[in-house]
């Protein structure tokens, strides 16, 4: 059986900077499940689809392919074909995942690509309904999150030292109202599972978070 760890929490809690290093060093592949929602995201905003047409959104589904490889072991959503890993890290396509992921249909098609993909091979999966939805059975569950300003700031020392000029402030309402959607939606809503342990990274950095989750694995593994 393959060896399951799932990682939840809300945005900019550090999820996927510490799932990849420790994936790194236990040699297990890392599944970015953000990113497959952002890719749907990025097709429906290039086709025009508006997040609240429902009907629209059910009918493209049909029409989307959603694939992950891995390049350099870094992993590469490939969307109808074509590979979309550039095109889908911003704020627009961020927000755009977040609102159109309460569908069902949304969900329905990726949880059956996270599930096969977790199956036969040892995964660490980050997202926000991994532990409770996905990956009921994974042997490890973490929760890790951070306070919402914490998380802001995070974002906002990215944004600055790649140059991009922004705002504290509307950093962290959209922090905000991106927590309050992914908890509060009908479907496999943000919550810890009961399971899971929680980690609060606030006060940690990358290496001390990478630590303690590393030894809840070793903990488990020796049960
Ligand atoms: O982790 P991220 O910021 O790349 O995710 C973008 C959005 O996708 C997030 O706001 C909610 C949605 N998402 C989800 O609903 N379930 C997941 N397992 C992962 C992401």
């Amino acid at each position: 059986m393959s060896m399951n760890i799932a990682i939840d929490g809300p945005a900019g809690a550090g999820k996927s900077t510490i799932a990849k290093k420790l994936a790194k060093e236990l040699g297990f592949i890392y599944v970015d499940t953000g990113a497959m929602y952002r890719a749907m995201a990025y097709y429906f905003l290039t086709n025009g689809i508006a997040s609240s047409d429902e009907a629209k959104i059910a009918e493209a589904c049909q029409d989307v392919d959603v694939t992950i490889a891995y390049e350099n072991n870094e992993q590469q959503v490939i969307l109808n074909g074509k590979n979309v890993n550039g095109f889908i890290r911003t704020e627009e396509v961020g927000n755009m995942a977040s609102a159109t992921s309460v569908y069902p249909v949304v969900r329905t098609k990726l949880v059956e690509l996270q599930r096969k993909l977790a199956e036969s091979t040892d995964v660490i999966m980050d997202g926000r309904d991994i532990g409770t939805c996905v990956l009921p059975k994974a042997q490890v569950k973490i929760y890790l999150t951070a306070g919402s300003k914490t998380r802001a700031q995070r974002r906002y020392d990215e944004l600055t030292a790649k140059g991009v000029s922004c705002d504290f402030d509307e950093i962290e309402k959209d922090i905000i109202d991106r927590d309050y959607r992914d908890m509060h939606r009908e479907t496999s809503p943000l919550k810890q599972a009961e399971d899971a342990v929680l980690v609060d990274s606030s006060e940690m950095d990358i290496d001390e978070v990478v630590e303690a989750i590393r030894s809840i694995y070793e903990e488990k593994k020796g049960c």
